[in-house]
């Protein structure tokens, strides 16, 4: 059995689906590749001529699409036609955590992936290989052989289809905001399945422009269960660096000073070890959270109890920087102005999902603050449905706190007691603290939340400065 790949499309247009498929129709001139989603704006987003409107913000994607769409790139809700006419279909739908139900807290809602597989064994025809992209719960390989399986039983079909369906696991480790460069350069493209020629059959598109070394061959569960522990274990590093800044603020240590000399160990390695408000993000918490079910499930409760420690740091050090700015602010920041400088999980993205920035301004507005929120990239609607609250009008006063979107840094820093940074974006680093102390209101409060600004020159314009991971802070 060998397999011609001519043309592949991708179930899910979201923040993997859209760069996945936007590099390999690149790498790969010869293969049409289609991108779908039920969601229909989204569609015609990705589609939109002013390329600053895609639905995803990733540098360097726009220059991609622009090469591509229209000439083997292509975005369609005609999930049915794609389908129909596909060698090699990508599932890279998103698999949130259940919110109800058994596993509510902990295991993955898997009703997307069950749809999509349904809609692949409706519409396919012919010899199909069926992708999974989206990060799922080990196992996940066997449900969807089962539907397609299913689908093959039905006599009636099989005459009119003759379908046979081959399913792989191929995760996706790229980092949201360096997800291009990810793609183009991973440290591994990994690859589970059972049937050696459609492995092969996936092996040779990533070889256009991956040293084939770097790909891997494992069975089903492998790959999948490489991804949960790859990101466990990352998220694992982040708390990790974030428990020891507690201490080092207790005895006089400095985090950065900590995190280099670790790092420098060749064990150890220099990755992963910034602290900061804690991780973000679609993929480690929901992933973990994951691990934890799958272990209790298979009665492995002292495992299950050590990842759940990772998640706990990473809450803790959310809710204790709200202590830190409440405390600073004199114990109180009932009615008074504080600025939030960065929303998204992280920088180069404008994704929020999971966003340290949630929580912590939901904590402060739920103290009667009223913030002032900033992000490069993140609009307002957006910030909106995260914090389940309108922005306000500027001036308005309310005992339950509230919120203003700003459009630039100094608008957000107008008035305000204290200025929180809670994404690591570039613009941050140079910020003009002579211009903002100007405008405001004295003491004014620096909380770095990230270790990205210069806090030298705050400073020096008498600006108190709160650092995380520092005991030199006022
Ligand atoms: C990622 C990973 O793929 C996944 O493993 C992880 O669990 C969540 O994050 P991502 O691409 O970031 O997924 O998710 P998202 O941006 O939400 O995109 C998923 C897309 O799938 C959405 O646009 C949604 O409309 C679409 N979708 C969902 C379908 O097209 N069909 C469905 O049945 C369900
Ligand atoms: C992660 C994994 O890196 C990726 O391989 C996987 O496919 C999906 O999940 P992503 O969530 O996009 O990617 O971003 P990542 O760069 O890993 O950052 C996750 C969170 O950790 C962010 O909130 C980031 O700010 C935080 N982080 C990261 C730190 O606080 N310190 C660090 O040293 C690194």
């Amino acid at each position: 059995m060998k397999f011609e790949i001519k043309r592949i499309c991708c179930i899910g247009a979201g923040y993997v689906g859209g760069p996945t498929m936007a590099v390999i129709a690149d790498k790969c001139p010869s293969i049409r590749v289609t991108v779908l989603d039920i969601n229909n704006q989204k569609i015609l987003d990705w589609n939109d001529n002013d390329l600053s409107n895609l639905p995803v913000y990733e540098p360097g994607l726009d220059k991609i699409i622009k090469r591509c769409r229209g000439v083997n790139l292509f975005f369609s809700t005609n999930i049915k036609e794609e389908i129909s006419l596909a060698d090699m279909i990508f599932l890279s739908v998103n698999t949130p955590t259940k919110t109800k139900g058994i596993g509510a807290g902990q295991a993955s809602d898997l009703k997307w992936i069950e749809a999509s597989t349904r809609q692949i064994a409706s519409y396919a025809k012919g010899q199909t290989i069926v992708v999974e992209k989206s990060t799922l719960p080990v196992r996940t390989a066997e449900t969807i052989k089962l539907i397609l399986e299913a689908q093959n039983d039905d006599n009636n079909k099989k005459e009119e289809n003759n379908n046979q369906f081959y399913i792989l696991s191929n995760p996706e480790f790229l980092a949201e905001g360096t997800a291009i460069n990810d793609l183009e350069n991973p440290d591994r493209v990994l690859i589970g399945g059972e049937n050696e020629s459609a492995i092969s059959a996936l092996a040779k598109i990533y070889e256009n422009w991956i040293d084939p070394k770097k790909i891997l061959r494992t069975n089903l569960w492998s790959s999948e269960l490489s991804k949960l522990t790859a990101n466990a274990f990352l998220a694992q590093r982040i708390s990790s660096i974030n428990s020891i800044s507690g201490l080092c603020e207790k005895t006089g240590a400095d985090i950065g000073e900590v995190s280099k000399a670790i790092g420098m160990d060749r064990r150890i390695g220099s990755e992963f070890l910034k602290p900061g408000p804690g991780f973000g993000g679609s993929c480690f918490k929901k992933d973990i959270l994951n691990l934890i079910y799958i272990c209790n499930y298979y009665g492995l409760h002292e495992v299950a109890e050590y990842w759940e420690g990772v998640i706990k740091i990473n809450s803790w050090q959310q809710n204790r920087i709200v202590r830190v700015i409440i405390n600073k602010l004199f114990g109180t920041v009932a009615e008074k102005s504080i600025a939030i400088l960065g929303f998204s999980f992280k920088s180069n993205t404008n994704d929020t999902r999971e966003s340290p920035a949630i929580k912590i301004c939901n904590d402060l507005i739920n103290e009667g603050a009223k913030l002032k929120i900033y992000d490069p990239k993140v609009s307002k609607k957006k910030i909106e449905l995260d914090l389940n609250l309108k922005s306000t009008v500027e001036n308005i006063c309310s005992p339950n706190g509230s919120w203003l979107y700003s459009t630039t840094i100094l608008d957000a820093a107008k008035g305000v007691d204290g200025i929180v940074i809670l994404t690591d974006w570039n613009e941050f680093k140079n910020i003009n603290w002579n211009e903002l102390y100007k405008y405001s209101r004295k003491p004014t409060w620096l909380f770095d939340s990230r270790n990205v600004c210069d806090t030298d020159k705050a400073k020096e314009e008498n600006i108190k400065v709160w650092e995380l991971g520092s005991s030199s802070s006022e």
